[in-house]
């Protein structure tokens, strides 16, 4: 076997998996204040103003990779989410920045918790998160980022049936071309929680249990993913990465559609914290975790680190 590792020309031949920049999907949090700011649990990440966004993505683009995921902050949160779907909200407002400024796929994460005064994903009716009504809201906050100009949508909510409800929104509203990637397999995750202070986005009361997945259950996994695809999912995406490999894995292998991952904001974090200690070397670490993320089967990696990556 070590005839083969020789040198590094074989090495590099030889090499079975490679992660490149246009493997890489790169988040961006847009908000409605006049400045940027830093996301003090997400080292290197910041919160942007529309009038900042030119420069960044003209800078992920620059650096070869294909596209951003957009999240939104609004100015004011109320019980439906009404800035979800207004045309004037912030994400539909940042799609048409982009969308002026560069070619990158504009890609759209759909759901309601940072957009309701309670944090959770769906409507909440005596405290309980009420599936079918949110679906409405759903489509309609697609519907509006596909008229802004986005390339895909996201939905990252986890109520049932939200896949085909916005397909058919779409479809009739002539957004045929617009690609749904569904957040199929989205565990119940302590690794959200710098985003969830990011995004403003923590439930107020209660927990996302009755929608997120349980970390244990592969089976289910499976179903949820096959239900999104038979409702319409062009790409199905495993949350979070890094402790679901296994997952990744096993969707990929059974349903051969593209399949992509989130390396989350917990995985990016605990990166970051450690190699502030000194304790590992956070480029080789980085590196090491992405490609595990690849040969698991991911097709692309929705990372925080997408940058640093693609200019190392
Ligand atoms: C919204 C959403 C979350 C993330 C992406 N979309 C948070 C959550 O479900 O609470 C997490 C992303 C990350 O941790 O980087 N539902």
């Amino acid at each position: 076997m070590r005839r083969l590792r020789k040198n590094e020309r074989l090495r590099a031949l030889l090499r079975e998996h490679d992660v490149t920049p246009n493997d890489l999907i790169y988040p961006i949090f847009v908000h409605e204040k006049n400045k940027i700011e830093e996301i003090p649990s997400m080292p290197g990440q910041y919160r942007y103003p529309v009038s900042e966004l030119k420069k960044i993505t003209k800078k992920v683009e620059d650096l070869g990779i294909p596209g951003i995921l957009l999240f939104g902050m609004p100015e004011k949160k109320d019980e439906v989410g009404s800035e979800a779907y207004s045309d004037k909200g912030i994400v539909q407002k940042a799609i048409r920045n982009i969308k002026d400024n560069t070619d990158l796929l504009v890609i759209t994460d759909i759901c309601l918790c940072q957009y309701t005064s309670h944090g959770h994903c769906g409507l909440v009716s005596g405290g309980i998160i009420k599936n079918d009504d949110t679906l409405k809201l759903l489509a309609k906050t697609a519907l509006s980022h596909a008229k802004a100009g986005a390339d895909i949508v996201a939905p990252s909510d986890m109520m049932d049936g939200r896949v085909l409800a916005i397909r058919t929104e779409l479809d009739n509203n002539s957004f045929e071309e617009i690609l749904i990637m569904s957040y199929a397999a989205k565990f119940l995750s302590s690794f959200y929680g710098p985003f969830r202070e990011a995004a403003h986005s923590a439930p107020v009361f209660g927990d996302r249990r009755t929608y997120q997945m349980e970390p244990g259950n592969i089976l289910e996994a499976l179903r949820e993913v096959e239900l999104d695809i038979k409702e319409g999912a062009d790409i199905v995406m495993v949350k979070p990465a890094l402790p679901y490999l296994d997952v990744i894995f096993r969707v990929k292998e059974k349903f051969g559609l593209p399949t992509a991952a989130y390396n989350v904001s917990g995985e990016y974090s605990m990166v970051k914290a450690a190699s502030k200690m000194g304790w590992i070397d956070e480029n080789k670490v980085m590196e090491e975790l992405l490609l595990s993320i690849k040969r698991a089967g991911a097709d692309f990696i929705i990372s925080y680190f997408a940058l640093e990556y693609a200019s190392r």
